[in-house]
């Protein structure tokens, strides 16, 4: 068991500054994501969690010792890489095993526990090979197994399903999940995949440009993203962020008027999510545009409506596919709007129940 507190916490490589002040709870058996954009600064805040890189400021605790100071090989915890981090000469079976080798495990032993975390990443198969006889997504799934074929009391998987394919990805993720509940890990996941992170995270902590945005569960990050960039980053495909402006208890765009109450007048970004768009009559209509594309995704199709400069995402039952180019009649549901400040981008609204 582990937890994990990160208190003021800088890094700075030279003039640039990667993490700013960055605050982190993170709770024994927790299964925390950080999900960001490439460049926010998660590898470099599981660089320091794991000890392979020095904060230029702040203090790192793990069960409420002050590790900075501490090597990373004495800080019990296993951390998949995002470049897998394998030993090109061994084999597939040594390199999983090699974290039970260096803790002077007896060979059988060993043997047995390479079989069997082999046997969870499904390369049983392939135990002989070097890591520069396999794939992309078998190389990963090597580094997986290396982290998971003991017990540490921490995880740190950087971006560990990446390279697999969607389904593979799927099966590793179930698997991943049920394995962390079985052990009682603490585990900080990083991904910029928000799907990844809303079905695996007990805590999804999003960040951007070396700060923290926002910190919640699944459910909550969902229905109440504090600012824009949150609202954009989670949902397939995300919020619809769409610009216009405020007036005598209306929301006004250029291809139409949506009502909305409790807002002062002046520019603002409504919110609405493609599942909370529906098809209308014209003479009912919110929004009017023109289909831009029709994608039939199996349990529903993803309208794109173009209206005024927008490109709008509307998700719709199976049967409701449209022709490129038709005119096309939407409403939004009231109850499901969020409104962001034009300027800030920070949450005026919050959603109602
Ligand atoms: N050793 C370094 N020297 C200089 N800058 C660095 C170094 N390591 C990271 N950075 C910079 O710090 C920022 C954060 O990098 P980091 O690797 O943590 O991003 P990330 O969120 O993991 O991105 P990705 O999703 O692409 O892996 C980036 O702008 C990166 O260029
Ligand atoms: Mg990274």
């Amino acid at each position: 068991m582990a937890t994990v507190s990160l208190d003021r916490i800088t890094k700075s490589f030279g003039a640039f500054t990667a993490l700013h002040d960055l605050s982190l709870d993170i709770e024994d058996r927790e299964f925390l994501v950080l999900l960001g954009p490439s460049g926010c600064g998660k590898t470099t805040t599981m660089r320091m969690i794991a000890g392979l890189e020095d904060p230029t400021s702040g203090d790192i605790r793990i069960d409420g010792e002050r590790v900075n100071d501490k090597p990373a090989r004495d800080r019990d915890l296993a951390m998949v890489f995002q470049n897998y981090g394998l030993y090109p000469h061994m084999t597939v079976a040594d390199n999983i095993g090699y974290p039970l080798k260096v803790r002077g495990m007896a060979r059988q032993e060993r043997l047995e526990r390479i079989k069997a975390a082999a046997a969870r990443v499904e390369l049983s198969n392939l135990l002989e090979r070097k890591p520069g006889e396999l794939s992309g997504g078998q190389r990963q799934r090597v580094a997986l197994a290396r982290a998971i074929v003991r017990t540490p009391r921490l995880f740190l998987m950087d971006e560990p399903l990446s390279n697999l394919d969607a389904k593979l990805r799927n099966l590793m993720r179930a698997q991943l999940k049920h394995l962390q509940r079985d052990l009682a890990i603490t585990t900080i996941y990083v991904t910029h995949d928000q799907t990844e992170a809303m079905t695996l995270a007990d805590r999804i902590v999003i960040m951007r440009d070396g700060r923290i945005q926002q910190s919640g569960s699944p459910a909550e990050i969902y229905e109440k993203p504090g600012n824009a960039f949150v609202a954009s980053f989670i949902g397939s495909p995300p919020m619809n962020l769409i610009n216009g402006t405020i007036a005598n208890g209306k929301f006004v765009h250029a291809a139409g008027s949506v009502p909305v109450s409790g807002l002062p007048d002046g520019p603002i970004i409504l919110g609405v999510r493609p599942e909370d768009i529906k098809l209308s009559e014209p003479g009912a209509a919110d929004i009017t545009g023109t289909v831009f594309s029709s994608e039939l995704l199996g349990d529903s199709v993803l309208l794109g409506v173009t209206a005024g400069t927008d490109l709008i995402n509307v998700k719709v039952g199976p049967r409701n596919g449209r022709q490129i180019g038709e005119p096309i009649s939407i409403g939004l549901d009231r109850g499901k709007l969020h409104a962001f400040d034009a300027q800030h981008h920070n949450s005026i609204m919050e959603r109602r129940p």
